[in-house]
């Protein structure tokens, strides 16, 4: 169970109120999410109590950060059930799928090779592939989705061949927030010989994720997304993949020796992937997010949240004016438009009711076509959003489009 009023005390955000006085109805959680008071204080203490570089210095201070990079390093493996050398530290998803694009499918890949994708894919599950592609000659294809932007078994293994060498899925697609059965698809993939690569960053901080069970070969996510600091991320691996793969960026750290010659022993994974200086206090603030959602218990969030959906979904279908895009989706995202509004003015409307969600293409622009719209509204939830908030949107979208003159087609 999730005690709502409780858990909201935690977040200094949500005591703030908007320019305009009104309550903030923060609806924009697949962006990004609120900090928690503890997650905050963990990236402080690094800076006030823990403040030296780690895996490089022989004194106290710089043991006791070798210890909790070591301690994080731990918990995010326990948090995916993957093992504790197959978590490399990244900057965030984006960076985690080109370490994973070009580490892995730019050494591998050759002309004539395909790598399957899918059009509701963020353009950082797009455009590394795109490049990949060029460089090597391989062949991006597209998963046919269904009529309303669902990936099925059935399309998957109508566009997998002999060819496929990788299929690059997000679990949780970020605008209409269907669910991909990535269990199934690496079943099927791997009869093929080709690698799964898994974003995760819409479905971890969501859902219990379990590397083992989905046996996906690499996933990706952020903190950010999951009430954690900016800037880190996840690359989890396969440890036999990370082994092979190149590491996209070299430098100090990630490598045992090098000589004049150009030779270069790389230090094991995780390390080899971690040139250069860790974000040290992203990785303090990551500790402390995985505690305090452990503390809250992951299937309460997934369970509350499909509880917000349900609400908002049958409140939003009682509005005329209102058209949505995913109404049996999964997640908790809803994609709307108001009719006649351009989505960008819908979203200007919403804040000036101290409601924040995102508008336009999402990052997703290979959607528009299926969609068949230049961009949408997207209300996005996490388990510290109320049910009064859902209240809050649709009284303010009731009449949403009553004030604007731009004309949405
Ligand atoms: N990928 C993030 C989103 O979907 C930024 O909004």
């Amino acid at each position: 169970m999730i005690n709502v009023n409780k858990i909201r005390k935690d977040f200094p955000m949500l005591q703030n109120k908007t320019q305009q006085g009104h309550p903030l109805v923060y609806l924009d959680n697949a962006a990004t999410t609120f900090k928690p008071q503890c997650v905050i204080d963990a990236c402080n203490s690094y800076y006030l109590n823990e403040n030296a570089n780690s895996h490089r210095g022989d004194y106290d201070l710089a043991f006791k950060v070798d210890t909790k990079v070591d301690e994080v390093r731990t918990k995010v493996a326990n948090f995916i059930n993957a093992e504790k050398q197959e978590i490399v530290f990244t900057s965030g998803t984006s960076m985690s799928l080109n370490m994973i694009a070009f580490g892995y499918g730019f050494k591998f890949l050759k002309e004539g090779d395909e790598i399957l994708l899918s059009e509701a894919e963020h353009a950082s599950n797009v455009l590394p592939w795109f490049k990949v592609a060029e460089l090597t000659k391989a062949t991006i294809k597209y998963i046919p989705l269904t009529k309303e932007g669902r990936l099925t078994i059935e399309n998957f293994k109508k566009t997998i061949t002999k060819h496929t060498k990788v299929v690059s899925l997000a679990l949780i697609t970020n605008v209409l927030g269907f669910n991909v059965d990535i269990k199934e698809i690496s079943k099927i993939a791997h009869e093929y010989g080709a690698v799964v690569v898994c974003d995760g960053a819409q479905s971890v901080p969501h859902m219990k994720t379990d590397v083992k069970d989905l046996d996906c070969d690499f996933l990706s996510f952020s903190a950010h997304k999951m009430c954690g600091p900016t800037g880190i991320g996840i690359l989890y691996g396969k440890f036999d993949l990370l082994k092979i793969m190149d590491p996209l960026m070299s430098g100090g750290g990630d490598n045992a020796r090098f000589d004049m010659c150009g030779n270069v022993a790389f230090l094991a994974p995780p390390a080899k992937f971690e040139a250069g200086t860790l974000n040290l206090e992203g990785i303090y603030g990551l500790g402390a997010c995985i505690d305090y959602i452990n503390n809250i218990g992951i299937d309460n969030i997934s369970s509350y949240e499909k509880e917000l959906r349900k609400y908002a979904i049958n409140k939003l279908k009682s509005l005329d004016n209102i058209i949505i895009y995913n109404e049996t989706a999964d997640a908790g995202i809803i994609t709307i438009n108001v009719k006649g509004v351009f989505p960008q003015d819908e979203a200007s409307y919403l804040n000036s009711k101290g409601i924040c969600v995102r508008s336009g293409e999402h990052c997703a622009k290979l959607l528009k076509d299926l969609l068949k719209t230049v961009g949408t509204v997207r209300i996005s939830f996490y388990f510290y959003n109320t049910f009064e908030e859902i209240d809050t949107l649709y009284e303010a979208l009731k009449n949403g489009g009553d004030f604007l003159d731009a004309y949405f087609n």
